[in-house]
């Protein structure tokens, strides 16, 4: 086998294995798929000061995520069908995560249920919430989390009507994939995962399916999501999930400075600036360019975190920088799932943690609480900054 030293290896490998409907459903975004592409770029023109001369012997990727110690500050990101990239996906995924150190997120539309992932894991893991019209499913929901040990909520603001993804629509997106003689064909070319499908009985959405009135059966994601979820979600909403799920919570898919100091007053242990990895909004404004201006708004009264486009420890170090004190990675982790299962997942951390180590090195910085905007170079960051910078040493 070809050896992974990149996330991008770990895409290629996951392209040929992964069915297309399901590949695809991870590597795009909504309408032009602008913003899906912003998201990396925009990451890509900010530049670091290299400096030397530094002891940089004693170094640590570790810190602190809602007060949880992690290995790096990179959690998986909750993304919807993971068990459809690999069998049992979801589980694996988590499995990965908890040796690794880092948190695990499972989404409201997972393929493996809240229950049978804690019955496969020792380690908390996160739960994320999408707020539906049915509300005894969610007081459920968020019982069923409550009750498997999850140590967070991570409450979804973004994906109240779905953002049109051509791509789902064409490949008539399903789990199980519907047997029409196209996609046949194309599972054809990928035993592995058929193999691994056939020998797993975890196949359809398994928060949802036979816990939700009237749902015994999903098609289309997208067809499901425009009926169920709740487009009236309001910030009294959330202000009631709070009360009812008693624990540490966290507001994921604010873009804007008002919707974050909004999130902060509701209480949001943590905010994670995000445009759902471009599949919601096209034309929002990138995560990274983003970020600094939620930073300013905010303050450091709760913790500000990112997602989208992160592709390298680089990128989780270049947010962090600019004021995050974590990130969340979908399609890195979804690629490696794809490709080699939860040896996979296991390989994107262990590149993402190597890329954050040596660049730390190479910068001068020995911890996580030293990266601040002064090891980028002037210029190359989004600019708009607010006036709150993190100090060295100070966050
Ligand atoms: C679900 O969260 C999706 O982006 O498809």
């Amino acid at each position: 086998m070809a050896v992974i030293t990149t996330i991008e290896d770990l895409r290629v490998l996951a392209q040929r294995r992964v069915p297309r409907m399901f590949y695809e459903y991870v590597d795009s975004g909504s309408w032009t798929e602008s913003t899906y592409r912003a998201n990396a770029d925009d990451f890509g023109g900010i530049g670091f000061r290299q400096r030397v001369a530094v002891n940089i012997e004693h170094r640590s990727t570790r810190t602190t995520m809602l007060g949880q110690p992690v290995a790096m500050p990179v959690a998986l990101a909750p993304t919807g069908m993971t068990g459809m990239q690999h069998a049992d996906g979801e589980i694996l995924a988590a499995r990965a995560a908890e040796a690794f150190g880092v948190p695990f997120t499972l989404s409201t539309v997972s393929i493996c249920s809240i229950e049978d992932v804690a019955a496969h894991t020792k380690a908390p893991f996160w739960f994320q919430l999408y707020v539906m019209r049915d509300r005894d499913f969610i007081e459920r929901l968020i019982d069923r989390a409550k009750a498997a040990g999850c140590s967070a909520l991570m409450v979804t603001m973004d994906l109240q009507i779905s953002g049109q993804r051509h791509k789902d629509i064409k490949n008539g997106l399903s789990a199980p994939p519907k047997l029409t003689l196209p996609n046949i064909a194309n599972m054809m070319t990928k035993p592995r995962w058929c193999m691994g499908m056939l020998g797993t009985r975890r196949r359809t959405f398994g928060n949802i399916v036979g816990h939700a009135k009237g749902v015994d059966d999903i098609g289309s994601l997208a067809a499901w999501s425009a009926a169920q979820f709740d487009p009236r979600l309001s910030w009294d909403d959330v202000e009631w999930i709070k009360k009812r799920w008693g624990g540490k919570l966290v507001l994921k898919g604010v873009l804007d400075p008002e919707d974050a100091r909004a999130a902060r007053d509701t209480g949001a242990d943590a905010i994670v600036v995000s445009n759902h990895g471009g599949r919601q909004l096209d034309g929002a404004i990138s995560s990274i360019r983003a970020l600094p201006d939620i930073v300013a708004a905010v303050g450091r009264d709760t913790e500000v975190w990112l997602d989208g486009g992160i592709r390298s420890g680089q990128d989780v170090i270049k947010a962090m920088a600019l004021g995050a004190k974590g990130t969340l990675i979908g399609r890195p982790f979804l690629y490696g799932l794809g490709a080699m299962g939860e040896v996979g997942v296991r390989r994107a951390l262990e590149v993402i943690a190597k890329e954050m180590d040596v660049t730390m090195a190479l910068t001068g910085r020995t911890t996580v609480d030293r990266l601040d905007p002064s090891m980028l170079i002037p210029g190359s960051y989004p600019t708009g900054i607010g006036p709150y910078l993190p100090e060295p040493g100070g966050r």
